[in-house]
């Protein structure tokens, strides 16, 4: 698959309502599941953990883990499920992943993600990628990036997904992993430069359309995460001027398409404010955009709470808007 445009894994935001409606605003962009953890599908409710909408295709899954053997396992059954790919983080900074010695630790282990790589693959039916920083720690070389890429390469994997900063594991949070270490993109071309033959996506920062279209012309696609999810008619821009050129639906319609979806879902037990929670940046910079935000945040949560709501949110809008 060769993904021009995707929308980052994020932990608690990209989970299946999320995307379900992402979906309305972009036909093309690829979407990234949450992490899942392996260990989490081994152990958990896999059905419900890896449940998504036929909709959302092109969807690819991320996983975490670092044993291949479990992996593997997993990646059995996100190929069996249906994802077009299956990702592996090698990204994430938190203390919990740390503890579980997967996420952005593992950049210091390539050959275990080699390993990881080679067991998943040998069992899916669709590619199995990798999603990684820069580097981490002390590790902010362009070696250090050659020598992850070479040894992950060299089992097979050919997509790379690269967030361009590096992850500090001890002393920064989440969070500040997330803005404090510099982007450096040109570190990342490098790679493109050096193995043409790899799929590289440049990912970290991307919140302008220009700087996308810039972008895009050194790299074979991109990911956005944090703009896509505070303001997600953003998707539906880029779709019109990088994807298929589909004209940006009007917001209002948007939230239309998303009623039998959200009748379905609490019909099946699903709170409303679980799905609504993700389309309070539907309005983001429009008139309105507040009250919005604000008549979903005050009543989606409400015992028996309906598509009522979000038509008297609707309704709370200017007529601009
Ligand atoms: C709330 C949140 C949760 C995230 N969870 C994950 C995750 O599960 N897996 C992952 O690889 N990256 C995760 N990330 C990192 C994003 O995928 C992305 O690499 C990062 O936000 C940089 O892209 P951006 O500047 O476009 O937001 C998360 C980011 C945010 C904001």
């Amino acid at each position: 698959m060769s993904p021009l445009i995707s929308v980052a894994p994020m932990m608690d935001w990209t989970d299946r309502h999320c995307r379900y409606f992402m979906r309305l605003l972009s036909p093309g962009a690829v979407l990234y599941t949450e992490m899942v953890t392996a260990a989490a599908i081994e152990h958990g409710d896999a059905g419900r953990l890896l449940a998504y909408d036929p909709s959302e295709h092109p969807v690819v899954v991320q996983l975490g883990g670092s044993d291949p053997a479990q992996m593997a396992a997993a990646a059995r059954r996100c190929s069996d499920a249906g994802y077009d790919e299956i990702n592996i983080n090698v990204g994430c900074p938190s203390d919990r992943v740390q503890s579980g010695r997967f996420g952005a630790c593992l950049m210091a282990n390539p050959t275990v993600v080699a390993d990881c790589y080679r067991a998943m693959q040998d069992v899916s039916r669709v590619p199995v990628t990798v999603k990684s920083r820069i580097g981490i720690d002390d590790n902010d070389s362009w070696d250090f990036l050659r020598r992850f890429v070479e040894t992950v390469g060299n089992a097979g994997c050919r997509t790379f997904v690269v967030h361009a900063r590096i992850a500090i594991l001890d002393g920064l949070s989440p969070k500040e992993n997330r803005t404090v270490p510099p982007l450096d993109y040109d570190r990342v071309a490098r790679l493109k430069a050096e193995f043409p033959e790899f799929w590289i996506g440049l990912n970290g920062g991307l919140d302008d359309a220009d700087v996308v279209a810039r972008e895009l012309e050194r790299f074979d696609g991109v990911m956005i995460g944090r703009r896509a999810y505070h303001d997600p008619y953003f998707l539906a821009e880029l779709e019109e001027r990088f994807l298929s050129g589909r004209p940006a639906p009007n917001r209002r319609d948007v939230v239309e398409q998303m009623f039998p979806y959200v009748e379905r879902e609490l019909a099946a037990g699903e709170r409303l404010n679980r799905i609504t929670r993700h389309m309070l940046g539907l309005f983001a910079n429009q008139p309105g955009a507040r009250a919005w935000r604000r008549y979903l945040s005050e009543n989606a949560h409400r015992a028996g709470a309906g598509t009522q709501i979000l038509r008297e949110a609707l309704d709370a809008l200017p007529q601009a808007a």
